[in-house]
């Protein structure tokens, strides 16, 4: 056998018994091409989704009930644009740069997370993003802080620490409306009726279903599986509805043990139409994108300008 092809295998041993050992990958270290072509397609992809994700939330800054709600509002969604900036810096160390990861997104080559091309309608689905969507991005997040590849890690450290105020500004929204009038409580209600599906599609399809999961798990870059940590999501979150007098809308729900349920049948034809381009907003959400990285790009040149001139 050839050097190189020795060479290869040694490097693919020791790549293995890192992971084995739980001992992180690093940019500079050895890694299998489709292990960080992986890498590439997820964190760049999860870095598009907290980016996309501003958007529906950004609609109701100005119409925040409260000066208090709109500085929280403000908070959360600031969060949402570092944690976007932390996951292309790590996406960036696999050797793509994010100009590139831009364009595949503007392209529509590059997908972000299918439950932010719904409509924010009311106030009350602010508090069910926080609530649903962020609850269940805290959910599949604290497992990825296990994951292998050590940039990607240590940015979910930093993540996780800011998700958990995002998840409970949101349920506490959804709280104080079911305290309030009639017509709170049913714009609640019908927030999460809203939400509530496409949330449990953000842990993407069933593990039969999904052509990565295998090999995620393999690289230890997935910790969980998809329906391990959506049963995780459920059995956390319908105890919260409850508690505050809402019904998740889920009529087939059947509770299997102490705050341990099965759901529903989940509408994959819905996932995968939304995901393809024909959910209600994912044409709007890209189009505003796309104009507002290009209005800033006077930015970005005059950051290069400096950049250059002061390390001359
Ligand atoms: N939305 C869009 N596409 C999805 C999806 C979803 N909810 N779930 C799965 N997909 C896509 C996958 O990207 C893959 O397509 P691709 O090959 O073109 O990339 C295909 O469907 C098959 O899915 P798999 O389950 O096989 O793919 P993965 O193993 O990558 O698992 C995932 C999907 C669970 C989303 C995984 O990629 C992951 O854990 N990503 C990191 C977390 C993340 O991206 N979260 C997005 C939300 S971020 C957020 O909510 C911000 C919060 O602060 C508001």
């Amino acid at each position: 056998m050839n050097e190189t092809l020795v060479n290869q295998d040694e490097l693919l041993k020791e790549f293995e018994e890192k992971i084995e050992n739980e001992i992180k990958i690093e940019p500079r270290d050895w890694m299998p091409e489709e292990y960080r072509q992986h890498l590439i397609r997820q964190i760049s992809q999860h870095a598009h989704s907290e980016v996309i994700g501003m958007q529906p939330e950004g609609n109701w800054i100005s119409r925040a009930p409260s000066l208090r709600a709109k500085k929280i509002l403000l908070a959360k969604i600031q969060d949402e644009g570092g944690h976007g900036l932390y996951l292309y810096s790590a996406a960036e160390t696999l050797g793509v740069s994010r100009d590139q990861f831009i364009q595949w997104l503007h392209e529509g080559k590059a997908k972000y997370a299918s439950v932010f091309n719904y409509p924010a309608l009311n106030w009350a689905d602010i508090g069910a993003i926080g609530w649903l969507v962020d609850g269940a991005a805290i959910t599949n997040q604290v497992s990825l802080q296990r994951t292998s590849y050590g940039p990607y890690s240590r940015a979910m450290v930093r993540i996780c620490k800011e998700e958990s105020f995002h998840q409970r500004q949101g349920y506490e929204i959804m709280w104080k409306m079911m305290e309030g009038t009639k017509e709170q409580q049913q714009m609640a209600q019908d927030a999460l009726n809203r939400w509530w599906w496409p949330a449990l599609m953000m842990f993407g399809p069933h593990d039969s279903d999904s052509p990565h999961t295998s090999n995620a798990m393999k690289w230890k870059i997935k910790r969980e599986s998809n329906d391990r940590l959506r049963e995780k999501f459920i059995n956390k979150t319908i105890p919260q509805a409850e508690l505050i007098g809402l019904k998740v809308p889920d009529p087939a729900l059947v509770k299997i043990g102490e705050d341990q349920y099965q759901h529903g049948d989940i509408d994959w034809t819905e996932f995968w139409e939304v995901i393809k381009g024909n959910g209600p907003c994912n044409q709007q959400r890209l189009e505003h994108h796309i104009k507002a990285h290009n209005n800033g790009s006077w930015v970005r040149e005059c950051a290069n300008e400096y950049h250059i001139k002061s390390n001359k």
